[in-house]
Parts: structure tokens; C-alpha cells; sequence
């Protein structure tokens, strides 16, 4: 070899080197690529958000992931969560949270309905830039996806609710609290930066459910979400075959008694509940809903609507709002998806008041189908709540900025720049 040709190989090697370099540097930085700035642009896996490209995964060093993923950032999708979440969780506590009812056919059949519907996707429509942004009762959310309200997420993690909040307001996204949460309203408003809404178990004692939706008001919810799924009791199977293979003495911190079970819960803190006999079935009527009405002083939503029959009737009750839900097919074992009910209760709503769904949204693509069918929003429960008992706040961060990068991948390629583009058109098929 001559010493010019050596020069020469030399020169092409290092260009070589340093262009492997740069490729690097690019991988690893936070910097977002004009054009590729979706609403959470730069915060995924593959480190290009939504617009991230299979042969990105080139640019990742081999990692040594395991069946079970032990860094939120090894997920490639919100299922990855759920075994981790069962490995860190005794076996009562994830037996709650995967629990159904019955055979949890319902459970399944959430899941099942979104396979019946297809995805019309539009080409060449210029999508690199888009808003994921909502209005829902004058309020702008930065996504559609919403977290749903989970009971008792001290089961999941010491940091509970809190950690969800701090992960709902780094990622952008609303919450929803549960009467029943590990945490005060004042603490979870104060680590979301904002106010959050408040889901109402209606208690069988009038004072108390009262002071409950005062106590959220005051604090700053917004919306008071009445769940009105729970009226009949249910056989939640799963986790009471889980609990059999729990060793360990439940009543060290689950005292026996319904009383206790309320009274050791934040948002019941100074109340007298001894006249409380039950949260679930208390018998409550459309007589309730309008005596609550004469004391919502914001806005008040059902959670639990699955027909287009009681949608009227929310209607006539001056409702604001509704979330179709068969509480994540925790509530009966109807076999009714709730993407497959969503459109008769958009069909009997009529634009009138904004509809928001939840149960099995697990996809992006899932999204999609729900905004298509006419929700305004859709909310997500247990992934995050597997990302919260796997990680913590991270855990929750990362199911998020999965949902939300898949989310906006499926809107670019059906050629929706922002939501209002997503429409019946978008999808076609039937749950
Ligand atoms: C509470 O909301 C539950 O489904 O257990």
C-alpha cells in the first residue's frame, strides 16, 4: 500500500467512525428534529417520539431484557408492565387489580371489541406536525388520554396516588381521583400542579356524600364523576383465587368491617361515617342524580353509561358529561365491549354533552377508534396502574409516553393533524 492510499483509508475510516459517532450522539440526545415534535416528541424508546422509524432500534446498544422487564424503559408497549407489575406486587394485591368478574369474559370482551373494527388510513397527507390538544368543559388537555379513577393505589406502591399526579404532570394528562384513593384530593391536586376531577362513590349516608363532593370542590375539582356501575355487588373471581395463594395475614392492615375499610381512607378524614353502610350498593335512582345535581356546583358526570336509554335520561337529569364504562369489566359480566356501546350512547347524546370512555384501552390504535366513534377523551386504568406497581412515577411516565407516541403514529397515518380530524370516516366495522 502506497502512503497515499493508506492516507486515503485512513481518512474514509475516521469519516466512518465519526459518522457512527454522530448517529450516537443523535440517539441519546433530547433534541426533537424539526417536524417530529408531537406532543410528547423525544421522550420515546427508539428516541425519534412518534415519528421514530423501525431501523432506529440499530442505533440501541444490545440490552439484556429478560421475560420480564426490570426498567420501565425496556417496555416496548403497556403490556410489558403487567408481569412486571406481578412480580412486584403480592399475590392478593395484583389479583385485584387483574381481577374481572365472574369468568372475566367482560374483561376480555373489552379487549376483543377494538379487533372488529378496522383503521382507515389516508395517504399522503403531510402529518409530521400535529396537536393532540382536547377542550372539555372549556379546560384544554395537551392529550385525550386521561387516566381513569383506580380505588386504593397504596395497594400498588407506598407513593399511591401522589406518583400517578407527578406523572400526570410531566406527561400532560388529566386525572381522576377515587373516593376510595390511597390519597387526599389537596395532596393530589398539589403534586399535579392542577386541579384533577373527583369520582364519587355515593355513600348510603346523604351528610357524607355531601361533604365529600364539598371537600373535592373546595379543593378544586372541576367534575364530580358519580360511578353509577357498582349498584348490584359482583364475584370478582380472580382475586379471591389470588388471595388463596397469598401467605401473608390480610387483616394486619385490612381491619375487618366495612367502617374500617371507608374511615382509613384519606377523603373520609373527620367524617362520622357510622351511618355509613355501604359505597356500591346503595340503592341510588335518577332521584339521586338530581338531588346531587342541586349540589354540584361544577360539572357533574355519570361513569358507567352503557346505553343509549340511560344517556337520554342523563340528559333529562342535567348531566354534563359521561364516561361510558363497564369499569374495566369489573362491575357485571355483561359481555359488552365499551367500544362496542360507545356509539349508541354518542348516537343518543347528540353532541349535546361530551362522552369520554374507558375499559380496555390498552393501543394507540385504540385511541383512535374511541375518538373516532365519537369520544372526546378516553381514559386508561390499569396499565398505569402496572406502570405504578412496577416503577413507581417512572413506571407510570413511561406507559404514558407509550400510549401517547402509539397514539400519535396511528393519527399521523390516517392523515389527522389534530383531533378534530379523526372522525367516523377514520374507522370502519363494528364491535
Ligand atoms: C374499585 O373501584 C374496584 O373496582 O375495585
Amino acid at each position: 500500500m502506497t502512503e497515499n492510499v493508506r492516507l486515503m483509508q485512513e481518512i474514509e475510516d475516521r469519516k466512518v467512525f465519526n459518522r457512527r459517532k454522530f448517529l450516537e450522539f443523535l440517539a441519546a440526545s433530547p433534541v426533537v428534529l424539526p417536524g417530529a415534535a408531537g406532543a410528547l416528541g423525544g421522550a420515546s424508546l427508539l428516541g425519534g417520539g412518534a415519528l421514530a422509524q423501525s431501523y432506529d432500534v440499530l442505533r440501541q446498544s444490545p440490552g439484556n431484557v429478560g421475560e420480564i422487564i426490570d426498567q420501565p424503559n425496556q417496555a416496548l408497549d403497556v403490556f410489558d408492565f403487567e408481569p412486571a407489575a406481578k412480580k412486584a406486587l403480592p399475590p392478593a394485591h395484583f389479583g385485584y387489580l387483574a381481577s374481572g368478574v365472574d369468568s372475566d369474559a367482560t374483561l376480555k370482551a373489552n379487549r376483543d371489541g377494538f379487533d372488529h373494527i378496522r383503521i382507515r388510513v389516508r395517504r399522503l397527507i403531510d402529518a409530521r406536525k400535529i396537536d393532540t390538544s382536547v377542550k372539555i368543559f372549556g379546560e384544554t388537555w395537551a392529550s385525550p388520554i386521561a387516566l381513569a379513577p383506580v380505588s386504593s393505589q397504596g395497594a400498588f406502591h407506598p407513593e399511591a396516588e401522589a406518583a400517578v399526579a407527578r406523572a400526570a404532570k410531566a406527561k400532560g394528562h388529566q386525572m381522576i381521583l377515587s373516593t376510595v384513593g390511597s390519597t387526599a384530593i389537596e395532596d393530589v391536586i398539589k403534586e399535579r400542579g392542577a386541579p384533577v376531577w373527583y369520582m364519587l362513590y355515593p355513600t348510603d349516608d346523604w351528610a357524607v356524600t355531601e361533604a365529600l363532593v364539598k371537600r373535592a370542590e373546595a379543593a378544586g375539582a372541576p367534575a364530580i364523576v358519580l360511578t353509577v356501575d357498582r349498584q348490584g355487588g359482583r364475584n370478582t373471581e380472580t382475586l379471591f383465587r389470588a388471595r388463596r395463594l397469598d401467605t401473608r395475614t390480610c387483616t394486619d392492615c385490612h381491619t375487618p368491617g366495612f367502617k374500617n375499610e371507608v374511615s382509613r381512607k384519606p377523603m373520609f378524614d373527620g367524617l362520622d361515617v357510622s351511618k355509613v353502610t355501604n359505597l356500591y350498593g346503595t340503592g341510588m335512582t335518577w332521584d339521586y342524580v338530581k338531588r346531587l345535581r342541586g349540589i354540584v356546583k361544577g360539572k357533574l358526570v355519570l361513569k358507567g353509561i352503557v346505553t343509549g336509554e340511560d344517556a337520554k335520561l342523563a340528559l333529562t337529569h342535567g348531566v354534563d358529561g359521561l364516561i361510558v364504562s363497564n369499569h374495566g369489566g369489573r362491575a357485571e359480566e355483561s359481555l359488552q365491549s365499551t367500544i362496542g356501546a360507545l356509539p349508541e350512547v354518542v348516537a343518543a347524546v347528540n353532541g349535546k354533552i361530551p362522552v369520554l370512555v374507558d375499559s380496555g384501552f390498552r393501543r394507540g390504535t385504540d385511541v383512535l377508534k374511541g375518538l373516532a366513534l365519537g369520544a372526546t377523551a378516553v381514559c386508561i386504568g390499569r396499565p398505569y396502574c402496572w406502570g405504578l406497581a412496577a416503577f413507581g412515577q417512572p413506571g407510570v411516565e413511561t406507559v404514558l409516553t407509550i400510549m401517547q407516541r402509539e397514539f400519535e403514529t396511528i393519527m399521523r397515518q390516517v392523515g389527522a393533524t389534530k383531533i378534530s380530524e379523526i372522525t367516523a370516516a377514520s374507522v370502519s366495522g363494528r364491535a
